[in-house]
């Protein structure tokens, strides 16, 4: 007969196989921190309502304290026929303090302890995550700091379209993952609340003070309804998306960089340390870090379908299926912090090859806008301008010129209103530096969203 902590009610041992397939240890494990700093604020609140008394609750804690260092030690025995995590820590402690252990789990369940146990694993990780998104902010603006002034083509459908600064390329990035910090930060006030209390489901007979839990565990307030308590998965969810969305900024930008990074384009070179080489092919140098990345954002994505199917009609309030939500979220936040880590480390080792950069504005008609433009602020309707431009760029093409190397006198069979001015109004940096509107490319625009960003990071 099996020695569970919740056996009284069999007659049979737990087949095996079943053993095995209802574990968690071999994932919860990793929760055991927080499994044990919860119980010892459970036990002083047992203790300050009177449920235990103070020398009861001290012999847990002290207890509770011993199996934290034999789990740090590495010297705790883990075993499937123990479930969980919890029960793991809960046997351990009854061989070491006797009798007082079965007092722990007075006035709480597996079913709010769990909830209390991934709360404060994800409130921990989430800090850690805002931190590391802000570092990588931190990169990027200092790359938009270094190349002010580089210019490259700005692309809509893959194809050249206007020319923009590097900068504010880059800069568009500081304020992808600027959002995906504020959406980690709008999560954490959701994971930040204190279920213990909650019980199996309805809450319990015993006078406990769920506040003074929270005190002691930090948290600045308790969840409302004890049945949604245990219920209740969505704040691993929101989790999950934000990374989700974070991974997919994390891919659009991998993706850039490896095409940057090929013959074709020419625009970065990534440093070694930071590519692979091929075992055929040796002129190889490949961008392995953000094929990986722009890789594994799809297990994130597999990680938030996997927990929404999971929560998916499940009826009220705990079922055994919720479990099965620890892998994929520990899955999503391994690998967005590896992913953050990795790539502020790679930022500053990638050469940005602006020559060729600049090469490239020169080709592919971006100044075709601006020629349009010309002609609109000298009196024609944009549309007609359009137009016009328009023919003007199929006389080009048929010459295989662009805009800027038609002559004068060419220019001025498509209008007028072109005189020679227009040379340096379609140069390049002329280009960008009019797009002064709020959020343009303009260099005294990029400028001053570099400044904010800087005061923004300075002040997190
Ligand atoms: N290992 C379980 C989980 O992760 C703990 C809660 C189990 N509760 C229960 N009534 N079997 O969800």
């Amino acid at each position: 007969m099996s020695d569970k902590l919740w056996s009284g009610r069999f007659s049979e041992g737990t087949d095996t196989l079943v053993e095995g397939f209802t574990a968690s240890i071999g994932y919860d494990r990793r929760l055991y921190t927080w499994d044990i700093e919860g119980s010892v604020a459970h036990c002083r609140m047992l203790a300050k309502t009177g449920v235990i008394t103070a020398e009861e609750a001290a012999e847990l804690v002290r207890g509770l304290e011993q199996v934290r260092r034999e789990i740090e030690a590495g010297a705790f025995a883990f075993d499937d026929s123990l479930e969980d995590i919890h029960m793991h820590v809960e046997s351990r402690l009854l061989e070491i303090v006797g009798k007082v252990a079965q007092k722990l789990h007075t006035g709480r369940s597996r079913n709010d302890q769990v909830a209390l146990d991934i709360r404060m694993y994800l409130r921990a990780e989430t800090r850690v995550i805002i931190e590391a998104v802000g570092r990588l902010r931190s990169a990027l603006v200092s790359l938009a700091e270094t190349h002010l002034g580089a210019v490259l083509p700005g692309y809509t459908h893959l194809q050249r379209a206007q020319p923009v600064l590097l900068s504010h390329h880059l800069m568009a990035y500081y304020e992808m993952f600027t959002r995906d910090g504020e959406r980690f930060r709008d999560a954490l006030s959701r994971i930040d609340v204190m279920p213990l209390g909650a019980a199996a489901l309805a809450g319990t007979t015993y006078p406990i003070d769920r506040e003074y839990t929270a005190r002691q565990l930090d948290f600045p307030r308790i969840s409302e309804n004890s049945m949604d308590t245990v219920g209740d998965r969505d704040f691993a969810l929101e989790f999950t998306a934000a990374a989700a969305i974070c991974m997919m900024h994390f891919s659009r930008l991998s993706e850039e960089l490896i095409l940057w990074s090929s013959v074709e384009f020419g625009f970065v070179e990534i440093a070694d340390a930071f590519t692979t080489g091929s075992s055929i092919m040796p002129q190889k140098k490949n961008p392995d870090v953000c094929e990986l990345v722009r890789g594994k954002t799809g297990r994130v994505y597999g990680d938030l379908m996997t927990l929404l199917t999971l929560m998916k009609s499940l009826p009220m309030a705990y079922n055994r299926d919720m479990q099965e939500d620890k892998e994929p979220l520990f899955d999503a936040v391994d690998t967005l912090k590896m992913t953050l880590a990795v790539y502020t480390r790679m930022l500053p080792n990638i050469t940005f090859k602006t020559d060729a950069m600049a090469r490239a504005t020169h080709t592919g008609f971006l100044n075709a806008t601006d020629l349009a433009d010309y002609l609109a602020t000298r009196g024609m309707p944009f549309r007609e301008a359009h137009h016009v431009v328009g023919k003007a760029v199929g006389f080009a093409l048929g010459r295989g010129k662009e805009l800027h190397e038609l002559s004068l006198a060419e220019l001025r069979t498509f209008s007028d209103r072109i005189e020679s001015d227009i040379f340096s109004f379609l140069g390049v940096r002329e280009m960008v530096d009019r797009r002064k509107s709020a959020g343009g490319t303009a260099t005294e625009n990029v400028r001053s969203a570099i400044l904010k960003a800087r005061r923004t990071l300075a002040r997190e």
